[in-house]
């Protein structure tokens, strides 16, 4: 759908060439150079992976693939593609939702996932220090034994890498606890457009020594230079931890529902994470996480994901069940029902129900994804005005759309609004766009709380920043990367 608004990469760039490959074979050892040019000559399905989404909606040419494993070699290759005006898609995990992880034309790609080792972790002050291209799930593990979590969590935690996640400014289920990376990342080490090493790898909690430049690549996407490794505070592992998934009657009661919640709970609420029936009905029909029992979900118009992470579970235990009980015990019930879990196998089942609905929804057909900021009570009434929309223009039928689906971050006033269809057309895509980009602006919103912008919705930035906003961003990427080098066509058209 992107190709047909003309998107592409800039014409003053430059493909990969022969000649550029041999330089790239000087640098690189033979494994770290995947390319379809001779003397090379990869087949195209080694290639696929890097050019494809992982929603198989945007689509890359890219002709070779670097896998640098140095700093140093990441530098080389910049400098030279700089040079040559040859544009870079720096790649993580390529699980990002808004095409801004496969090139646009023919980019070369430069993947991360040499670069996966960590540097350094102090136990005390719980800082670690790795290379980007280390996944998610692997640090989590590093940190476990070490008493530790990461500060984000999310569904893409096996493929994703934290250099993604950080050029992403992932959010994920742990922001409400833990806040947003712009505060849990301390240090960056980052490759220019030019090839130049900005070394901002530091280990301090406190730092007030003028502009704080990492925070400019942080939620960057790629398009102000390639973060090589990230410096991360990590907090302690929580001593205790537990989950409920409560079913509500009513959308009317999430609102009042998470006040309670939050007085209840406070300093040990860790996550509110919202679904609504239909992403819910379409878990369960895709086997993420354990269903609750048939009858205690009847007439249940949505469902609540609670976490609690604390430092005793008695006290814990005590205080969650005291809220159930209040919660039920009430003469005009908040919920339905609410099911906690009682072991580590049902705590991880209750959250496959709201982690599993990207997978489950992909399962089921192509996903328009927006993910927007709207206020929480707003949430229903995004949901149903885009599928009443989508009803008047005689598109929800199963050939076409087949599901609208929300659910999300509640916890951090986040819609995951998904359009489920049979296929990608351009008939949807005109019916949802500018549809929902002006419902977001009417609400006063983000048209990206969490995904970032990519090569999806550049056209869509000025729904929620102002020209002096996007003035200043073009001003930016002008100074770090004057020859458009990195990641062209994403974030600023
Ligand atoms: P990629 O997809 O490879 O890249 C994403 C962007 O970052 C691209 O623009 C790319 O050019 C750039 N990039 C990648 N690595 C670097 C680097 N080292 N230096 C500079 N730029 C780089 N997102 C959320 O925010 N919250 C969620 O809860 C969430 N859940 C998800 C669940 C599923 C099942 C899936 C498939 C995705 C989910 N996402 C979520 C989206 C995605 O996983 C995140 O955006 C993630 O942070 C991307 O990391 P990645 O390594 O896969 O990056
Ligand atoms: C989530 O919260 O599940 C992720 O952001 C992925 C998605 O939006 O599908
Ligand atoms: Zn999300």
């Amino acid at each position: 759908a992107y190709r047909s608004r003309g998107i592409h990469a800039p014409a003053s760039l430059n493909a990969v060439t022969e000649t550029d490959l041999a330089h790239f074979a000087s640098i690189l050892a033979p494994s770290s150079v995947i390319s379809s040019l001779a003397p090379v000559n990869s087949p195209t399905d080694e290639l696929d992976p890097f050019n494809q989404d992982w929603m198989g909606r945007f689509k890359g040419n890219a002709n070779t693939v670097l896998k640098p494993k140095t700093v140093q070699e990441v530098s080389q290759i910049v400098k030279w593609c700089n040079e040559r005006r040859i544009g870079i898609v720096p790649q993580g995990g390529n699980t990002g939702l808004v095409g801004g992880s496969v090139p646009i034309g023919n980019e070369l790609v430069l993947s991360l996932a040499n670069m996966n080792k960590v540097r350094s972790f102090d136990p005390v002050a719980g800082i670690l220090v790795a290379d980007a291209g280390c996944i998610l799930q692997a640090l989590t593990d590093y940190v476990a034994p070490l008493d530790h979590v990461m500060p984000l969590d999310l569904g893409a935690k096996g493929s994703c890498q934290i250099g993604g996640n950080v050029a992403t400014n992932a959010g994920g289920l742990r922001l409400l606890r833990y806040g947003s990376l712009h505060g849990s990342v301390l240090g960056l080490e980052v490759v220019l457009p030019d090839g130049t090493i900005l070394d901002q790898l530091t280990t301090l909690r406190k730092d007030n020594t003028g502009y704080d430049l990492k925070q400019l690549f942080i939620g960057a996407e790629g398009t102000l230079g390639i973060i090589t490794a990230v410096s991360i505070l990590t907090p302690p592992a929580p001593q205790a931890t537990s989950n409920v998934i409560l079913a509500l009657p009513h959308f009317d009661n999430v609102l009042p529902l998470f006040q309670t919640v939050k007085r209840d709970l406070s300093e040990i609420l860790s996550a509110f994470e919202f679904l609504d029936r239909t992403a819910y009905d379409l878990a369960v029909k895709h086997g993420q996480g354990k269903a609750l029992d048939e009858s205690e979900v009847e007439g249940a118009q949505c469902f609540v994901l609670v976490e609690t992470s604390g430092g005793r579970r008695e006290h814990d235990e005590e205080k969650l069940n005291d809220l159930l009980e209040k919660l039920l015990e009430a003469d005009e019930p908040l919920i339905n029902t609410g099911v906690v879990s009682q072991n580590p196998s049902q705590f991880e089942s209750i959250w496959g129900l709201r982690e599993g609905v990207t997978e489950a929804i992909s399962k089921e057909g192509k996903a328009y994804k927006y993910d927007i900021s709207v206020p929480v009570a707003t949430f229903k009434d995004c949901v149903d005005a885009t599928r009443d929309h989508l009803e008047s223009k005689g598109l929800m039928r199963p050939d076409a759309v087949k599901y609208v689906v929300g659910y999300g971050h509640c916890g951090d006033g986040n819609l995951h609004l998904n359009v489920c269809a049979a296929a990608y057309t351009q008939e949807i895509a005109d019916a949802l766009e500018p549809f929902i980009y002006e419902l977001v602006q009417k609400h006063r919103g983000s048209v990206s709380a969490e995904h970032g912008i990519g090569a999806m919705k550049t056209h869509a930035l000025h729904y929620s920043k102002d020209a002096v906003s996007i003035g200043l961003m073009k001003q930016i990427k002008g100074i770090f990367d004057p020859n458009g080098i990195m990641n062209p066509g994403k974030v600023l058209e």
